[in-house]
């Protein structure tokens, strides 16, 4: 997954890259469960249903677009990852993948703690009465406004992300007369991706502190001194989308190593270790994500291992995974509108959403899965490009994918694995209304993001 921004135009009007992918599905009506929530399936007469209701009829009552949220399925995700890491591990869902108070309410049911990054996500979190010490406030920029109500809150971390914002946290607490529980962000050297990780110098970015240089000891040296802070911990977040654990054994290694020489400098034993998020989903199935426990296990023996090895007690890790809970829980439902074959190319299937949906495959060269939801079909594969309705050739929700040559205006198809950074990146471009998010649970639907609504674009432009 390329992660830089580039001009849409010429990259995605080249010919697919050699091996790109050998040939269509078997059977196209097939729904492979990797990448599909977990209660999705066909009902006898072929159409796609999640929760036990169909799409179609969903389509009827809620509209389309539309985010289908597979409760059921985002519960036992949220549970599984909270029972492989067990007592002794804190399981932080980040909330920038996706979040609404229905979401803080499943993670608070479940046992779950919510990172959140802004001070948006903090109120939908304080809002839906998540319990404010199981909140960890990050970002880069926090103003001193979101500084204070974290604090007034009583958020139980915030992850510092800079010298300037160790200063600032430690005068805003005490001038209310607290000591904030914080994390240092720290950066290792790694950066992450999908099956291949950089354990160079991958320090030249906005987030955290480096360790270079013996800047994250400094920050720790000067945190340690602020009576408004008690300093818990060193968080590391080293990239998206990640199958390889390789990169986590080397940010590991090199936080231990700082816990180390923050013992062996201040006599002081820092308790908690935050390894961040970025754990692989299966957006094709050519994805392999590992399961939940197994992710713990690697995680904790590496964490142990280093421990050992330093002679230190073996911290209390947390993780905070955002996709890899919510990303398979949800789908996109779009009607086609039109159905455009360029002779030589491939046909071009128009939806009614786009790039204001679903701004992944434009921005980060994303790539996705779709099905026939409305019916099968036997017809043969045809090589479709899912296109938007907006004013950009760039305006592309799944690059290359294989539909029935029947294909019609009217059907309806579905993208898989749009649960994270879809609804949270969307946006109203050319005045588009974002899409509601529909969650379905044991043959019952209810809206828990609603539609926008023309009402709502007039609201905010004041004439
Ligand atoms: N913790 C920290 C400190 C993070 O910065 C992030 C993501 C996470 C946890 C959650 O990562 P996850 O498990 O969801 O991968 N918009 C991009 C992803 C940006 C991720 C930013 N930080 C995308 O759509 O791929």
């Amino acid at each position: 997954m390329s992660r830089s921004a580039h001009p849409a135009g010429p990259r995605h009007a080249d010919v697919l890259p050699e091996g790109h992918y050998t040939a269509p599905a078997d059977d196209l009506n097939a729904l492979d469960p990797k990448v599909w929530a977990r209660t999705v399936g066909r009902d006898a007469d072929g159409v796609v249903t999640v929760g036990g209701i169909p799409v179609t009829q969903l389509a009827e009552e809620y509209g389309t677009p539309a985010y289908l949220l597979d409760e059921a399925d985002f519960r036992e995700r949220a549970r599984a990852w909270r029972t492989a890491f067990g007592d002794d591990a804190d399981v932080f869902y980040a909330g920038k993948a996706f979040l609404s108070r229905a979401v803080v309410r499943w993670l608070d049911e479940e046992g779950l703690n919510l990172d959140v990054c802004s001070g948006g996500e903090l109120a939908t979190a304080l809002s839906a009465g998540m319990p404010a010490e199981r909140i960890a406030f990050h970002g880069n920029n926090k103003s001193p406004e979101e500084i204070e109500r974290a604090v007034r809150a009583g958020v139980g971390r915030i992850v510092l992300d800079s010298f300037q914002e160790i200063v600032r946290v430690a005068h805003i607490a005490q001038s209310l007369g607290k000591r904030q529980r914080v994390q240092i962000r720290i950066t290792v050297g790694v950066e992450a991706h999908t099956h291949e990780f950089i354990a160079t110098a991958h320090e030249d970015q906005k987030f955290g502190i480096p360790l270079a240089g013996g800047q994250a000891a400094e920050a720790v040296r000067r945190a340690l001194k602020l009576d408004g802070l008690e300093v818990i911990g060193i968080h590391s977040h080293i990239g998206s989308q990640i199958f390889d654990m390789s990169g986590f054994e080397v940010a590991a290694h090199r936080v231990v190593g700082l816990l180390k020489d923050i013992r062996d400098e201040h006599g002081v034993e820092l308790p908690e270790i935050d390894l961040g998020g970025g754990l692989g989903i299966a957006y094709t199935s050519d994805d392999d994500p590992r399961e939940p426990h197994e992710i713990a296990k690697a995680l904790t023996e590496i964490v142990t291992r280093e421990c050992e090895a330093a002679r230190l007690a073996t911290p209390r890790i947390s993780v905070e995974p955002g996709r890899a809970i919510v990303g398979p829980t949800a789908f996109t439902l779009y009607e086609v509108g039109t159905v455009k074959p360029l002779e030589g190319l491939r046909t071009y299937v128009s939806v009614d959403g786009g790039m204001s949906d679903n701004i992944r495959t434009a921005l980060y060269d994303a790539e996705y899965s779709v099905a026939l939801a409305s019916r099968t079909s036997d017809a043969e594969p045809m090589l479709v490009r899912v296109v938007g309705k907006h004013c950009e050739s760039g305006d592309i929700v799944v690059k290359d994918a294989f539909l029935p040559e029947d294909l019609a205006p009217g059907d309806l198809i579905a993208v898989p694995a749009t649960g994270a950074y879809c609804r949270s990146m969307a946006s109203n471009y050319n005045h588009a209304l974002r899409p509601p998010v529909v969650a379905v649970r044991d043959g019952a639907a209810r809206v828990v993001v609603r539609r926008e609504t023309e009402e709502d674009l007039l609201r905010l432009d004041v004439g």
